[in-house]
């Protein structure tokens, strides 16, 4: 049953996991969301389900399937992995009335902390895959990448860079793409014109890139913590810093250049006073999830997926 019991049991457990998760906020049941419970023994789980639906013209739709079914989850008691496995299998039943079987444009997410490791096979068993990470990394923390490489110069980006900008992001996005988060489809590269070109014409825009000789090969987008309130509450700190993207075109990588953008981002935060930057990876990214524990990172939230949400009847 979901009760205040569950809350206060699973908010109890997150607090003695990891430091840097914030307190867990109770559900609001409204609109299209529904509340699905299950109870094991003396564990309770509980869960809030909601479904959110994007046009492929609109800039987050890059990021996600169209259409995500999203459980939150609360687990109370001595057994929580039991609790999860029942309450999956609630939502299982839900979402069988609800999504289309075998479309790839439909996909079933969870977020869970990721040292909350209760579940993890369970999870695995219901057809879940661990797709993403949104990791933190705290000021001040030692990195331990290469040494960059001499002559490497970071400067603003201007609007003059917007075709380079375009292609770095555009290669990143095809890499990363592999991986089952973010999705291609016809139109991509007006939608990340449009979003750069925003970004550009700003009097200071936080995308700056990494050039050798006069030659660019590579570029990170930072949001600064007045631009983060859409992630903030994931961590518990006061001013979070988000790197939105790092890509070091493929001539360049695995010579410093990633290193040099992630120093000058970390040193652009630190001026603005970041306690903590967020960003999100790519779990079987072979690149990106060394270079990021290798600057600092680590897991905070780990987003897991089944994509079709319903395979089969
Ligand atoms: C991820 C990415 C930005 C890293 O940039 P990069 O310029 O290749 O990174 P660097 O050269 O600064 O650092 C990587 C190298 O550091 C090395 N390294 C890591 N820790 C080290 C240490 N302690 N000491 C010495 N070297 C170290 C790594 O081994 C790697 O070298 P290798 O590939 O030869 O093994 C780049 O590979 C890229 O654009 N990838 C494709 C797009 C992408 O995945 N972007 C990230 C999306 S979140």
């Amino acid at each position: 049953m979901h009760n205040d019991v569950t809350a206060t049991g699973h908010a109890a457990r997150i607090a003695t996991v990891d430091a840097l998760l914030p307190a867990p906020l109770p559900f609001e049941v409204g609109g299209d969301s529904a509340l699905l419970s299950a109870e094991v023994g003396d564990t309770t789980a509980a869960g809030l389900t909601t479904c959110t639906g994007l046009g492929p013209d609109s800039p987050r739709s890059m990021w996600r399937a169209l259409v995500e079914h999203r459980l939150e989850v609360q687990l109370a008691g001595p057994d929580p992995a039991a609790g999860l496995d029942a309450l999956l299998t609630r939502w299982d039943e839900h979402l069988g009335s609800l999504a289309r079987v075998g479309d790839t444009e439909c996909a079933a997410v969870l977020s869970r902390p990721s040292r909350d490791t209760a579940g993890a096979t369970e999870l695995l068993r219901h057809g879940f895959a661990p797709v993403g990470v949104l990791a933190v990394r705290p000021a001040q923390r030692m990195a331990a990448g290469p040494d960059a490489t001499p002559g490497v110069c970071i400067r603003h980006a201007t609007p003059d860079d917007l075709s380079t900008a375009v292609a770095l992001q555009l290669e990143l996005q095809r890499y990363d793409a592999q991986f089952g988060r973010i999705t291609l489809r016809p139109g991509v590269e007006e939608l990340i014109t449009k979003e750069l070109l925003h970004h550009l014409e700003r009097p200071e825009p936080q995308v700056w890139i990494a050039e050798l000789y006069g030659q660019p090969l590579g570029m990170v987008v930072l949001q600064m913590p007045d631009e983060t309130g859409w992630i903030r509450h994931r961590v518990a700190a006061s001013r979070v810093g988000y790197l939105s993207s790092l890509a070091v075109s493929e001539t360049a990588r695995s010579s410093g250049v990633g290193t040099a953008l992630a120093a000058h981002a970390h040193q652009v935060f630190d001026e603005a006073g970041a306690d903590v930057v967020l960003l999100h990876h790519a779990v079987a990214n072979p690149r990106s999830t060394p270079f990021w524990y290798a600057q600092g990172y680590r897991p905070l939230w780990t987003g897991w997926q089944r994509r079709p949400a319903v395979r089969s009847r």
